[in-house]
């Protein structure tokens, strides 16, 4: 298969990591290079001998590139996704999509229109442990799910919102405005993405609280969201960024037959039901899965996609749906009160 021939802007802290795995996934190659800030894009550029460009537009001129890896602050993704799909260039767009709706149906529309591809980096779909999880689920070693929990509790020290850990520093994570949510957009939309994927379900309706209790930013540092799903199993989120002492993260999704647990180390489940020869009726656990690229594979699937002209794995669709699920919780908090989450609407 030809490779893709890419475009990077933004080689901030995602964007040499994901240039790297795009590399590495064997289905593309990285030919040009953009960055406001110019010393990260001539030190990304060196390492893959691609060509810097002076501007955006001028990347978006050169004709050998097909696609751009958009690892860019939030608020740009809309405007860098519609300039790139109307110059036709295929789009890897890192998470979200976009920091609104209307962003993400005129990201959706514009593609449709140019008639371009658009994927949103949720590559935890395809960590080996997720994968797993879905296929004990499609088993029915869960039954009818009948509630989800998500825990993910963590620590950022005051310089990751200005930027500390990146090569290159900026505010924008602290700023409303820039960065649309705290770690709701940052961190936990990762876990929304592959719940809803392992699951098959999506929120319904939501009710959220936020706030910010230990961090220089305007955006959340702690939050709770309760959901109701479309098949009436109830779901939380219990989320925060000021949780001093070990990280506590685990999903657990349970249902009429058993129960799953996520957590970093691996997954464990129980059933009444004997799967993979498991005997039912106690918890049996898989520890270790073989370290996968999720990166790389999301921009194999990607490259298929183009070249097979399909649909990619990760598409308008489940980008969209996650801002729907975050900007509804961001909605609830304003209004203090219960939201229906957006259906996906028709963009023909
Ligand atoms: N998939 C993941 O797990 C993951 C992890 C981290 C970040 N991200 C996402 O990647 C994106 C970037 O995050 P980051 O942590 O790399 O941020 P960063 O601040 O480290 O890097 C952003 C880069 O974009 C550049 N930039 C800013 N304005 C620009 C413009 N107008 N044109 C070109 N370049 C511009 C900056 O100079 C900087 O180098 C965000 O969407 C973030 O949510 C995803």
């Amino acid at each position: 298969m030809e490779p893709l021939r890419i475009g990077v802007v933004g080689a901030g802290a995602i964007g040499q990591y994901d240039a790297e795995e795009a590399v590495k996934s064997g289905s593309a190659k990285i030919v040009g290079v953009f960055d406001v800030n110019h010393p990260v894009a001539r030190n990304l550029a060196r390492v893959f001998s691609a060509r810097v460009s002076p501007t955006y537009e001028e990347l978006l001129d050169r004709q050998e590139i097909e696609a751009v890896l958009l690892c860019v602050p939030h608020y740009l993704h809309k405007t860098m996704a519609i300039q790139a799909a109307d110059r036709g260039k295929h789009i890897l767009v890192e998470k979200p999509m976009a920091t609104t709706l209307e962003d993400a149906n005129d990201i959706i529309a514009t593609c449709r229109k140019r008639r371009v591809l658009l994927t949103v980096n949720f590559s935890l779909r395809y960590l080996a442990r997720n994968r797993k999880a879905k296929a004990l689920i499609e088993q029915g070693a869960v039954g009818d799910i009948t509630g989800v929990q998500i825990i993910a509790h963590v620590f950022r020290e005051r310089g990751y919102w200005m930027g500390g850990r990146s090569n290159s520093p900026d505010d924008w994570r602290a700023s409303r405005e820039k960065s649309g949510a705290g770690l709701l957009f940052m961190n936990v939309c990762h876990v929304i993405d592959y719940v809803y994927f392992l699951t098959g379900l999506k929120a319904a309706r939501i009710y959220s609280e936020y706030a910010t209790l230990g961090s220089p930013a305007e955006v959340e540092d702690i939050a709770s969201v309760t959901i109701r799903f479309d098949n009436g199993a109830i779901g939380t989120i219990s989320a925060s960024t000021i949780m001093r002492g070990p990280d506590q993260i685990e999903e657990r999704i349970w249902g009429s037959r058993g129960t799953l647990v996520l957590c970093p180390d691996g997954l464990s489940f129980y059933s009444t039901r004997p799967i993979d020869g498991k005997r039912p009726g106690q918890m049996h656990q898989i520890p270790k899965f073989r370290g996968v690229s999720c990166t790389a594979e999301w921009v194999r699937r990607f490259v298929l996609a183009v070249r097979e002209g399909k649909a990619p794995d990760v598409a308008a669709r489940e980008g969209w749906e996650n801002v729907a699920f975050i900007s509804t919780a961001n909605l609830s908090l304003e209004k203090m009160r219960p939201l229906e989450v957006p259906l996906f609407p028709n963009h023909d």
